[in-house]
């Protein structure tokens, strides 16, 4: 795997692999990896000739009081987990290579779409992710790339972005992958302590639950979101920022649950917050 750490290098070899004929996947990542995002690079790896990871913890995604310095990494981890899954090569920049000290060109939905779920309490966020996903699309110019289901609002807005831009990229979404017991896999599980991994599991028995009350046929989001919301409150540790039925495309409230439909969550399990998320009759339910 080569290991390349500006974007000349990225982009000599992306367009080297690319006139050989190659097509190229892309999968971004903030690094300290685990087996959901060795699931997007499986899935890179079955549909793409040459596969590229991204490595970087994009700090124009944090608001000022977020856990950018406490961001686990491990790039020697990470290396070793691109290489086992058949990563071709891992674009691993400094901040400095990103973005110069003076950068103030960003890409930015104007609309409310990044404003629903965890818009409403992280306001710069998706601005920095269609910024850095924005970047790296250029860089790498890949035929595809690829996303996980759990940033659910996040890959509605890179497919926004995408289409708007006239990106010729296709997005490809992959599953939740959960831990054995059912806690949604995510670099900050690492943050919670043994009591609080226990408390964490409240996301995933919302989930489920959500997922048994929708296809029992109910269609008031207001009654699938009570009972999930009373669930959730059940559990001392855990302080929800929102649990909400939005439509799986705009992001806009759902005034029914039909198919299609995402019903997401933000819960602080002690000083983390996690996310967790289902769609109306999707492949899981
Ligand atoms: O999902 C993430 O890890 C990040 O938001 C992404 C897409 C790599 C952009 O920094």
């Amino acid at each position: 795997m080569i290991v390349a750490k500006t974007v000349q290098e990225v982009r000599a070899q992306a367009a080297r692999w690319k006139r050989e004929g190659h097509t190229v996947g892309l999968v971004p990542t903030m690094g300290y990896l685990h087996e959901g995002h060795a699931s997007l690079v499986d899935k890179a790896r079955s549909m793409c000739g040459k596969v590229v990871a991204s490595d970087f913890v994009n700090p124009t995604q944090f608001g000022p009081n977020e856990d950018l310095e406490a961001y686990p990494r491990d790039f020697d981890q990470d290396c070793a987990l691109l290489e086992e899954h058949g990563c071709d090569l891992v674009f691993y920049p400094s901040v400095e290579e990103m973005y110069a000290p003076d950068a103030a060109t960003y890409v930015e939905i104007l609309s409310d779409m990044p404003k629903q779920l965890c818009g409403r309490t992280r306001p710069i966020h998706f601005r920095g992710v269609c910024t850095v996903v924005s970047k790296l699309f250029n860089i790498v110019q890949p035929d595809f790339a690829f996303f996980g289901q759990k940033d659910a609002q996040q890959l509605a807005i890179i497919r926004r972005m995408v289409r708007e831009l006239s990106y010729g990229i296709e997005i490809v979404a992959c599953p939740i992958v959960r831990e054995a017991d059912g806690l949604a896999k995510s670099s900050r599980n690492t943050y919670l302590s043994p009591e609080e991994r226990q408390a964490a599991l409240v996301l995933s028995r919302a989930v489920f639950r959500g997922q048994e009350l929708a296809a029992s046929g109910l269609r008031s989001p207001r009654e699938l979101l009570d009972a999930m919301t009373a669930l959730i409150q059940a559990e001392p540790l855990a302080r929800i920022d929102y649990v909400s039925a939005v439509d799986g495309v705009t992001m806009m409230p759902a005034q029914e649950l039909r198919e299609g439909v995402l019903v997401a969550m933000a819960v602080y399990i002690g000083k983390t917050r996690l996310i967790d998320n289902f769609i109306v009759g999707g492949a899981d339910a």
